[in-house]
């Protein structure tokens, strides 16, 4: 009997069984393989019972039922297990077949995978996911990369999977070569770790500054879920707000306040410090929630250090409008910052990566979607080689109409203790950017007095170095002149 499957999805977890229903519903045929075989058959006879699914329980029994060339996709957790699967199948599957990791995997693996899969014959794709559950259930965002000879093979079924924009168009697309669609989800991820902490500080300056409950909050999410911040992420804030624990008392308010995190933040940070971009509010972000993570330590320092009056005083209503555009105009400062990161990444790894289509692949879908990212497409579809975002007449125009209350919130944080390290920083890289004089000539000076570090001059051409003998009793000799 000729084979009848299209794909296999190895890994029943949420997401993977999410994946395989999707799949399914788009008239896929999908074979649902899981290392601990008994959740293949709970699988069969539970979520999949009526469906067109079928379950294998080995590796080889999983082979036979594919079609050629043999698609077969992992939904493990990103590691070791990642390898020990590619193993396995290199002993199962022949050339020409792909192996597909649709974990959250990092991209120097995916870099190491492809060649290695590439070097035995076959094909290989590591591939973003992001949506969650439901994402994984309804439509998701993919973000695929690794060998392009892959991608004709899979497109169909990605395609199809995934979420739609308005018009229709898929939020997938081919994103480049190697490890360039983890990387783009792992981008994606530190942009979802910023957005999440710009909420958080909106949350705290109106709860601590303006002394807002958890239901007012649950109000104004509402109503900013309805302009330029529309997204999921504000969404659910909004719904979280609003839900009530069993004694009729806001939920939220008693969650403990330390944040875990499975560390693609992390990654983004330490990809951005490699390549010397600065993603500050990513890295606040992170940061941010190591912080939350030193409970202890904040207990003992709160009770001698305690702000005495956190509260704002004037207009509640004008202080909420404040905090709305200091949100917007932080949050365009780290899609800025996102997009300077992934831009310098793509020259280092030789990525030919469109970014209104990563642009057009957020949208839906995934977690950061929002209507704020239909705007990027569209600076991007205007000027595809825009290389900061901030210029877009757009984008622009927005930064300049917040201005003044990014400034005002700031600032009342700042002076009633009230820690907004995402505002802040973003505002402060605003300086920075727009600053045609930095003190990095103090600080160069600085590097030469102590060590010969050499400096360049204004008055003399870029490239030229040199080195002052600042104290009259230092050596001839400069240090070599590098920058990492
Ligand atoms: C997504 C998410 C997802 C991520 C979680 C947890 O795009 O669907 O980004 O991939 O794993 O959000 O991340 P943290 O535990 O690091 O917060």
């Amino acid at each position: 009997m000729e084979p009848k499957g299209d794909i296999a999805v190895i890994g029943l977890a949420v997401m993977g069984q999410n994946l395989i229903l999707n799949m399914n519903d788009h008239g896929f045929t999908v074979v649902a393989f899981n290392r601990t075989t008994s959740k293949v058959d709970d699988f069969l006879n539970n979520e999949a019972k009526g469906t067109n699914i079928l379950g294998a329980h080995s590796l080889a029994e999983m082979v036979a039922l594919l079609k050629k060339p043999r698609r077969v996709m992992l939904m493990v957790k990103a590691g070791s297990a990642v390898d020990d699967f590619i193993e396995q199948w290199l002993g199962v599957l022949e050339p020409g077949d792909i192996v597909i990791d649709g974990g959250n995997s990092l991209f120097q693996d995916t870099i190491r995978r492809t060649k290695y899969v590439e070097s035995k014959g076959l094909l290989y794709i590591g591939t973003g996911v992001s949506g969650g559950e439901e994402g994984a259930r309804r439509g998701p965002s993919i973000m695929p990369g690794g060998s392009p000879a892959a991608w004709p093979h899979v497109k169909p079924i990605f395609q199809a999977i995934s979420a739609k924009v308005s018009d229709g168009s898929p939020c997938c697309d081919w994103v480049g070569e190697g490890g360039a669609g983890h990387y783009v989800k792992m981008t994606h991820n530190g942009i979802e770790y910023g957005d999440m902490q710009l909420i958080c500080e909106a949350y705290q300056i109106m709860k601590d500054g303006l002394g807002m409950t958890a239901d007012e909050m649950h109000e104004v999410f509402k109503e900013w879920n309805q302009g330029e911040l529309e997204s999921y992420l504000v969404e659910i804030t909004r719904d979280i707000l609003g839900k009530k624990d069993e004694d009729g008392q806001p939920l939220v308010d008693k969650i403990l306040d330390t944040a875990g995190q499975k560390g693609t933040g992390k990654w983004t940070v330490i990809s951005s410090q490699e390549l010397g971009i600065p993603i500050t509010l990513i890295a606040e972000a992170v940061y941010s929630r190591c912080v939350s993570a030193l409970k202890d330590a904040r207990v003992e320092a709160a009770k001698v250090f305690k702000p005495s009056n956190p509260k704002f005083a004037g207009d509640r209503k004008q202080w909420v409008s404040d905090i709305r555009k200091a949100l917007y105009a932080s949050k365009i400062i780290s899609y800025t910052q996102g997009y300077m990161l992934m831009r310098a990444a793509a020259q280092q790894h030789g990525w030919n990566l469109n970014y209104g289509g990563i642009a057009l692949m957020w949208r839906g879908g995934c977690i950061i979607r929002s209507v704020f990212l239909g705007e990027i497409k569209k600076a991007f579809d205007k000027n595809p080689n825009l290389t900061n975002l901030l210029l877009d007449p757009f984008f622009k125009k927005a930064i300049k109409s917040c201005a003044r209350s990014w400034r005002k919130v700031v600032s009342a944080a700042v002076k009633k203790g009230i820690p907004a390290p995402a505002f802040s920083t973003a505002l402060a890289f605003f300086d920075g950017l727009r600053s045609e004089r930095l003190p990095a000539n103090l600080l160069q000076a600085q590097r030469d007095y102590f060590g010969a570090h050499t400096y360049e001059r204004i008055d003399k051409p870029r490239g030229e170095f040199f080195h002052t003998n600042w104290t009259g009793s230092g050596g001839r000799v400069a240090s070599s002149t590098y920058t990492v």
